[in-house]
């Protein structure tokens, strides 16, 4: 079994790569850590806990992180959205503040941060972990700027964040990379093995409005709640970013379930990624050497540039339904 720890700003694709991680029998996960990204880290750690209690998997620790990005805030004009607070984001119909959940009354996060929690973890561990961020980068950042030698612990990274063709939160930039660029960058170049799961993959795995009726058909709590949220993302979706035939793409899942089968993802290669943070209208921008320009670079990461549909519909039907 693979132990990772998710780091999530849930949101409803957070949510669902959540439950498919902790219901699939191939994966442990040892902590979750919360970070300011979707949402302030209130709203993100607060929907960590209330999903977890909704699925009776209390056991699982939750660390929250960081409420602001590293430094990407500090002049007043470059992220003037985050921490979300109270002004909508363009993208507020597919999260909301809150998951419609009950909110969590017994789950409470850990006493201690996550940035403490990953270095404590990786330089105690016995085993390599793997780790998931599908939110800014921040805390991992952060945790290697203190003890960069934690790299030796980790397993793999498997990033939700990125965009080779396109961005989401500007027309240059991918939101998670955007919203702090120069975690990204730390991160990127850290040296450990790293796969990115970027928009060019997650949106060739969009899921049907009906095939989120089917998932809910399954019946399991896990299916009921993912089923809702995948009809909230089309209803957002269809107004600012379209993706047509009623479907939208659950960006966060396709990491977590890439670790189960890389068949998930297609078109994978070894890539040099780096990113703007300038400052100016590409500021987030994950720049992709595909035709190695930057020729004394070695690659960084795999880069996965398409993704299999059909494959990941039925393994995150399959994963909702296990339990
Ligand atoms: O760009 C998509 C990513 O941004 C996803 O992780 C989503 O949850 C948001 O964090
Ligand atoms: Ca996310």
């Amino acid at each position: 079994m693979r132990k990772i720890i998710l780091d999530v700003d849930t949101g409803t694709d957070d949510a669902i790569a959540i439950m498919c991680a902790i219901q699939s029998a191939e994966l442990e996960v040892v902590g979750i850590c919360t970070v300011n990204g979707n949402r302030g880290i209130s709203y993100t750690t607060e929907n960590t806990l209330r999903l977890l209690e909704y699925l009776g998997r209390e056991e699982i620790p939750v660390y929250k992180g960081a409420c602001l990005p590293m430094v990407s805030t500090l002049p007043a004009w470059r992220r003037p959205e985050v921490p979300y607070g109270g002004k909508p984001f363009r993208e507020m119909e597919i999260h909301g503040d809150y998951l419609e959940l009950p909110p969590s009354k017994n789950k409470k996060a850990e006493d201690i941060d996550a940035v403490s929690w990953y270095i404590k973890t990786l330089t105690t561990a016995k085993e390599k972990l793997t780790i998931v961020p599908v939110g800014p980068l921040t805390n991992l950042a952060l945790a290697l700027r203190v003890r960069p030698e934690i790299v030796d612990n980790i397993e793999e990274i498997v990033i939700m964040g990125a965009a080779y063709a396109h961005g989401n939160k500007t027309a240059a930039a991918e939101f998670n990379w955007w919203c702090d660029p120069e975690a990204a960058k730390i991160v990127m170049d850290c040296g450990a093995k790293i796969t990115v799961i970027p928009l060019d993959a997650t949106h060739k795995a969009c899921v049907k409005g009906s095939e989120a009726d089917v998932i809910e058909s399954l019946g399991t709590k896990a299916c009921i709640a993912a089923a809702d949220m995948i009809k909230q993302r089309i209803r957002g979706y269809s107004t600012f970013q379209p993706m047509g035939d009623d479907m939208a793409p659950v960006h966060d899942a396709l990491a977590v379930l890439y670790l189960i089968d890389k068949g998930v993802c297609e078109d994978v290669r070894p890539m040099y990624v780096d990113v703007d943070f300038g400052g100016g209208a590409s500021d987030g921008m994950s720049i992709v050497d595909v035709d190695k320009r930057y020729y004394d670079k070695e690659p960084n990461c795999e880069f996965a540039f398409s993704a299999n549909r059909e494959k990941f519909v039925k393994l995150l039907t399959e994963k909702l339904s296990a339990r």
